[in-house]
This record gives structure tokens, C-alpha cells and sequence, in this order.
């Protein structure tokens, strides 16, 4: 049996490490029992990046939240009545904690009725087996897989398999569900839960779905990695109309979307991870005019603040391209320093769609030169100190200085470099001692290679051998010796 602790661990960002640890500890404390589940551990199975950390517990999870906002996490959403906190940890990442509960239906298809439960009992009242494993997190189980329903076979079969005969019934929104994780994971349905969904969408049960389970769905679309597989299945299937008619109707703008997902990869590899969420809607929803999709939004259930960001986000990242592109940030250093702090989506947004080629470029800039430039940060730092000039506020600028030089192209070597970081510092060179003709001994090495080896790390300067920091040219002449003589 793999190890499961071993496996999430290795898996996990340092920040989602944190907040398992954290959310572990607190629940211990409280006497609650407390799992990974759903979407975290389907992840993690499967292999696919662990997007958010999913937990259920045999408890009330707000006074888990409580405790964790304490600790800089942000409660995003607090749903009382079914004891489920969306929340951000502390360290930006996103997941949940719920009471762990059973829907029980007196009938197939009624409104179910809520009990706190185990564990087990959670897990089997479940969509789909690939939803319903979870692992422990309690100190006696520490790493237990919990897999009541066979799950892992059906991951294995690579089938999205449907836990009973009324699944479709008692939640139509399973309908979208079932196809979402089928296009998400290239699964296909089980044979049986294939043929429960021909009949649920005989017996038109999609045009059951509540506007509040279709908003919701649309929500967990825009977050997806590849929202166009799954809405053209939607659409194969006639449920883009179950969403939204006029979405269906106008279709998706799969053009926005796929330019939108090319330009996520491309941030990848620059190193960035944004969260396209709130873009990503405005693609999916771009061929409907503004007014269109506020109301769509409120119609769905989205709420008031979600429905402002979302159609703001355009106006707002326009603003933020136009001040990029203005005067005031014609030098680089500056540029690189408002879009250091702008969110990731809004780079996204930008480079996908914006018209202002100023702001573009230097974006590209920014993610193919300035943002490489900065590793070498430290490097520059090195080299000041192996010239002489000792650690303080005067230190900190002159590297800025030179960062924001190197991003003007200039400092490119490391002799360019030791010449800019002298003049800044004052620290002339020392004289080479002059050494009696023929004494120099074979392989000894002249102080500035010494001095640029020691920058490049490669070999230890002993303090003694720095050069002392020497005022600039224009500075009266030093008086510090004599001072120290005096102490
Ligand atoms: N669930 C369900 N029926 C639904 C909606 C959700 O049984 N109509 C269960 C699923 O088992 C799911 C869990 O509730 O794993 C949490 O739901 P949700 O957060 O919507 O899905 P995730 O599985 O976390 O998937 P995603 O990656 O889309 O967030």
C-alpha cells in the first residue's frame, strides 16, 4: 500500500504544509476528528496539482476558523447552515473545511435533511467514488486511506463512477458534474452510471437543476484548467442551456478561453501561478454584453461582491495598463515595481487581451528579463560586500541601485558591475602591493580575482583581506583612523 503521508507531503507547497499542520493541530486540540477529502485527495491520487486543501471534520469546523484567522487566514464564505468555511490560509492558499454529514432523503429527489455524521457516513452519501476517499489526519490513523467505496479502482479503470441508483435524482447538478470530471480527468462514465444518466436526462431531470447548483457549477468551471473540454461537452449534451439560456445561445467564447488558458501556461513557465478565476468567467461569458452578464451572474446565485469583482476586473486592469504604459513609468525600476504588486490575473488578463502594446511589452519585460534579473540580486550583494562595503541601509540601496541599472541593460559584467558598485560606494580599489621583482610566487592569484572569486562564492574572503570601506573621491579625506586610535 503506498504511503499516503509520504505522498501528500512531497506533494504539498510549503505554505499548504503549514495549513494542514495547523488545521491538524487545532482540530486535535478541539477533539475532533479530521480527514483530507474530496477534490485534495482525488488530486493526489491521481496525480494532477493539489489546487486547494479540502478538510472534513467530525465537528463544527467555524471554530477551527476562528482560531486560523487569528493566524492571517481569511474566511472567504461561512455556510452555517451546512457548516462549510471556504477559506484562504495563511500563506495564500485556498481550501475548505466542512462537518463531516449525511443527506438523508425520506424519497428520491426530495429535499434531503441534514445530519452531522461520521466520517464513513460522509463519504458514501458522496457524488462519485473518485470524491469519496479520504485520508487521516488523526494522530492514531495518521495517513489511514478511508476508500468505502472502492474508489481508488475506479481511478485506476480511469471511470467517473456514480454511487447509486438515485444519484442523478436526489442532485441533478451531477448531471454537469459527472461530465466536468469526466472531460477534467479524460475519464469516461461506468458502464451503469452512463446508463443512469441516459435515463435522468430522458426523464429531462436537467431542467431541474436549481439556478443556485447551476451558478455553482459555473463557478467551479471558471476555476478549472481546461473549461473549453468541458463546456463543449456540456454542449454536445444540450446542458449549457440547463446554466444559462442566453449562454447557450450565444455560445462560449472558446477563442477567449483558449487564449486565456495558452497565456496561464506561458506564466507557468515564467514562474508565476495565477488564479484565472475571475478572468476566466469574463472569457467564458465574453460574448454577452456587460449588462447580460451581471444579470446572468445574479441569476445564478453569484454573490453581490463576487458579481462586482468579476465585472469590474475589466475596467480596473484597463486603468492598471494605462498607468503601466504612462509617463511615470518610463524608468524600468518602476515598472518592475508596480507590476511586481499587481495580481497575477490582471498580467494574465493583459496579456491576452489588452491593445496597449506599451503596457504589454512591458510585461514580456517584466516576466522574460526583469523578473530573471532579480535571482541575481544576491550575486550583487556578494560583490559589495566582498569589496568592502559593510551590511546596512546604504548597502541595501546601492544593490537596488544596481538592480535598477542592470534592468536598463547596464552591469551586465562582473567587471562592469565591481566599477558601478565602487563609484556608489566610494570604495576605491586598493592598490596592488608592489611586489619585489621575481618574488611573486607561481599560481598566487591578483587581489581582484581574489575579490570577484570570493562575490561568485567560490572561495572565502577572510575579513581581514577586504578592503576597508574607503569614502568617494569628493568626500573630505577619512578621519576614522585617527578616531580609532583614541578608543
Ligand atoms: N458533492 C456531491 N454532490 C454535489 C456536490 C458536491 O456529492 N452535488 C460532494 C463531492 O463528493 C465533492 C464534495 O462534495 O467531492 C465537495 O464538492 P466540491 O467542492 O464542489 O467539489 P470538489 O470535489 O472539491 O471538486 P473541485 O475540484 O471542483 O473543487
Amino acid at each position: 500500500m503506498p504511503d499516503y503521508m509520504f505522498l501528500l507531503e512531497s506533494r504539498l507547497l510549503p505554505e499548504q504544509r503549514a495549513a494542514l499542520l495547523r488545521v491538524q493541530e487545532l482540530s486535535a486540540a478541539l477533539g475532533y476528528n479530521v480527514y483530507l477529502t474530496g477534490g485534495t485527495v482525488r488530486d493526489l491520487i491521481t496525480g494532477a496539482s493539489l489546487r486547494d486543501l479540502d478538510f472534513t471534520v467530525e465537528g463544527n469546523p467555524s471554530k477551527i476558523a476562528r482560531e486560523l484567522e487569528k493566524g492571517g487566514a481569511k474566511v472567504l464564505h461561512e455556510d452555517e447552515k451546512f457548516r462549510h468555511v471556504e477559506i484562504l490560509f495563511a500563506g495564500d492558499c485556498e481550501g475548505s473545511i466542512a462537518a463531516a454529514r449525511d443527506d438523508h432523503y425520506i424519497r428520491p429527489g426530495t429535499k434531503p435533511e441534514l445530519r452531522w455524521s461520521t466520517i464513513m457516513e460522509d463519504l458514501r452519501r458522496r457524488d462519485f467514488s473518485l470524491n469519496a476517499i479520504a485520508i487521516s489526519l488523526n494522530p492514531a490513523s495518521r495517513g489511514l486511506l478511508l476508500d468505502p467505496t472502492n474508489g481508488l479502482s475506479d481511478v485506476e479503470r480511469a471511470e467517473v463512477r456514480a454511487l447509486t441508483i438515485h444519484s442523478f435524482t436526489n442532485q441533478p447538478v451531477r448531471l454537469l458534474r459527472v461530465l466536468r470530471f469526466a472531460a477534467r480527468m479524460g475519464f469516461k462514465l461506468e458502464q451503469r452510471t452512463q446508463e443512469w444518466f441516459d435515463l435522468a436526462i430522458e426523464r429531462d431531470l436537467q431542467h431541474t437543476i436549481t439556478e443556485e447548483d447551476a451558478g455553482a457549477e459555473l463557478h467551479s468551471l471558471a476555476r478549472e484548467e481546461n473549461p473549453a473540454a468541458i463546456l463543449k461537452l456540456w454542449e454536445e449534451h444540450d446542458l449549457l442551456e440547463t446554466v444559462h439560456a442566453l449562454l447557450a445561445k450565444k455560445h462560449p467564447d472558446y477563442d477567449a478561453i483558449n487564449r486565456l488558458s495558452k497565456v496561464r501556461d506561458d506564466l507557468f513557465m515564467s514562474g508565476l501561478r495565477p488564479r484565472l478565476a475571475t478572468p476566466m468567467m469574463l472569457a467564458i461569458l465574453g460574448r454577452l454584453k456587460d449588462n447580460e452578464v451581471k444579470s446572468v451572474l445574479h441569476k445564478l446565485g453569484f454573490r453581490a461582491a463576487e458579481v462586482e469583482t468579476i465585472t469590474e476586473f475589466d475596467e480596473e486592469t484597463t486603468a492598471a495598463a494605462k498607468e503601466l504604459s504612462g509617463k511615470k513609468m518610463a524608468a524600468p525600476i518602476d515598472a518592475y515595481r508596480f507590476l511586481e504588486k499587481l495580481p497575477a490575473d490582471q498580467i494574465a488578463y493583459l496579456l491576452a487581451f489588452s491593445s496597449n502594446s506599451g503596457a504589454v511589452s512591458k510585461i514580456r519585460a517584466y516576466l522574460n528579463k526583469w523578473r530573471p534579473l532579480r535571482q541575481g540580486i544576491p550575486a550583487i550583494s556578494n560583490e559589495l560586500a566582498a569589496i568592502g562595503m559593510p551590511a546596512g541601509p546604504k548597502f541595501d540601496a546601492i544593490v537596488q541601485q544596481v538592480f535598477a541599472m542592470q534592468l536598463t541593460g547596464r552591469g551586465k559584467t562582473p567587471e562592469e558591475r565591481e566599477k558601478i558598485l565602487r563609484k556608489l560606494s566610494g570604495i576605491k580599489e586598493q592598490p596592488k602591493p608592489k611586489e619585489p621583482k621575481g618574488k611573486e610566487k607561481k599560481g598566487s592569484k591578483p587581489a581582484a580575482t581574489k575579490a570577484s572569486l570570493a562575490a561568485a562564492g567560490k572561495v572565502a574572503l577572510p575579513a581581514k583581506s577586504v578592503a576597508p570601506a574607503k569614502p568617494h573621491k569628493k568626500a573630505p579625506p577619512p578621519k576614522a583612523p585617527a578616531k580609532k586610535k583614541k578608543k
